[in-house]
């Protein structure tokens, strides 16, 4: 039996585990497997804010409504044009950026975390771990140097999210990034949910002075750890949301209001592996589609979730029980978003856009020299 096999061999195996156990016990104990269910979700912390209805709603088994004629792009192209005020929603990680030349996180050998080894780390998460970075915030600052959002171009996806904000159709983008692309391609910030935070405004871990990304940036470039001005005691930190921290309250209340509205999810250039991010493509309507723009299959089901019955993700199999409105488009994020573009009709608009911006930005460099 191949892997591929053994691992489908195990998944049926853990359903039916669950289903033997149903059947058997019937109307009683169906209440005590709810009841397992809900204390391990508890204790595991996967069901995250806000989680609690929308999953439980997408549990295995139900069906639900196909409303894609078609599950492929023209299928989401289709629906956008027929839709009179589509909201969209866009969710991004830092595969939109990589062609701007800022590395991703877990690509094989080009993502981040194949690039620590010269800081020592007990493992590559730690650089962005609060804990560690208390103890030790050296290595954070070197690789800071590194990535401090300067001389970045937003890419041809940065660009396609203003687009949809230009033609009223952005409800609101979400973005895991903290490389501010999304501010330079000139997102309203009402529009945008930075929810890793941003680098754009640091504080004082000690007496939460609040200091600029200028002044940040001074110290950073200058290879200082940047120390508070005001309790001379502190480490000044980014407003990046460190493992270990919650992520900002305007994450929160607009993941409320802003998922169960939502007539299209369309999600960018990430693992969809942190998590609460991770776990916002659940909380659309069971009927809103869910387009996937990455170089891979990502966010699917995991046989924990699963059994859990927390997490559904996303379903590319249209003949499941849940098949039907997600569609993945594989490949290169810039190229996905502006064959979009071109089949909605804005190919030349994205790339008029682009230009302007680009030449734009150009001319501010000159200036600033
Ligand atoms: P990851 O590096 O985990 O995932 C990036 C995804 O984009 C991967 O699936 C890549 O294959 C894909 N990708 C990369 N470049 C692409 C391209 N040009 N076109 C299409 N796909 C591309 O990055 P994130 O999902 O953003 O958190 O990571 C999430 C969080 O993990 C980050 O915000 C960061 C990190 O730990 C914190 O630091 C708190």
């Amino acid at each position: 039996m191949d892997k591929e096999s053994k691992e489908n061999r195990k998944d049926d195996d853990l359903t039916e585990e669950k289903q033997n156990v149903s059947s058997k016990s019937s109307n009683v104990d169906d209440s005590e497997v709810e009841k397992i269910r809900r204390y391990l979700a508890a204790k595991l912390s996967v069901g995250l804010t806000g989680l609690g209805c929308e999953q439980r709603t997408q549990r295995s088994g139900e069906s639900q409504q196909t409303t894609l004629r078609e599950v492929s792009l023209d299928g989401i192209v289709e629906y956008i044009k027929e839709k009179a005020d589509c909201k969209i929603i866009t969710m991004a990680g830092a595969g939109i950026s990589t062609s701007a030349g800022i590395p991703d996180f877990r690509s094989p050998s080009s993502g981040l975390y194949y690039k620590l080894d010269k800081y020592n780390l007990p493992h590559p998460q730690a650089i962005f771990e609060l804990d560690f970075f208390m103890k030790n915030p050296e290595p954070f600052f070197t690789l800071a140097k590194e990535l401090l959002p300067e001389g970045f171009k937003p890419t041809i996806s940065h660009y396609f999210i203003r687009l949809l904000w230009e033609k009223g159709l952005l409800l609101r983008h979400y973005t895991q990034n903290i490389d501010t692309l999304e501010r330079v391609a000139g997102l309203p910030s009402d529009k945008l949910v930075e929810a890793h935070g941003t680098f754009h405004t640091g504080h004082c871990l000690k007496c939460r002075a609040p200091y600029t990304l200028t002044w940040m940036k001074e110290q950073i470039t200058k290879g200082i750890i940047p120390k508070c001005e005001e309790c001379d005691e502190g480490v000044v930190k980014p407003d990046i949301v460190f493992f270990g921290e919650v992520l900002p309250e305007r994450f929160q209340e607009l993941a409320d209001q802003d998922f169960v509205q939502a007539d299209l999810l369309i999600i960018m250039g990430s693992s969809l592996v942190v998590q609460p991010f991770a776990s916002l493509v659940d909380r659309v309507q069971t009927t809103c589609p869910r387009l996937l723009i990455n170089n891979k299959k990502v966010g699917m089901q995991d046989r924990l979730s699963r059994f859990l019955g927390l997490r559904q993700g996303l379903v590319f199999d249209a003949k499941s029980a849940h098949g039907g409105r997600d569609v993945a488009w594989l490949g290169d994020c810039d190229t996905g978003c502006q064959l979009l573009a071109d089949k909605l009709g804005w190919g030349d608009e994205l790339r008029a856009l682009i230009q302007k911006e680009y030449d734009s930005l150009k001319a501010d460099d000159k200036s600033d020299n």
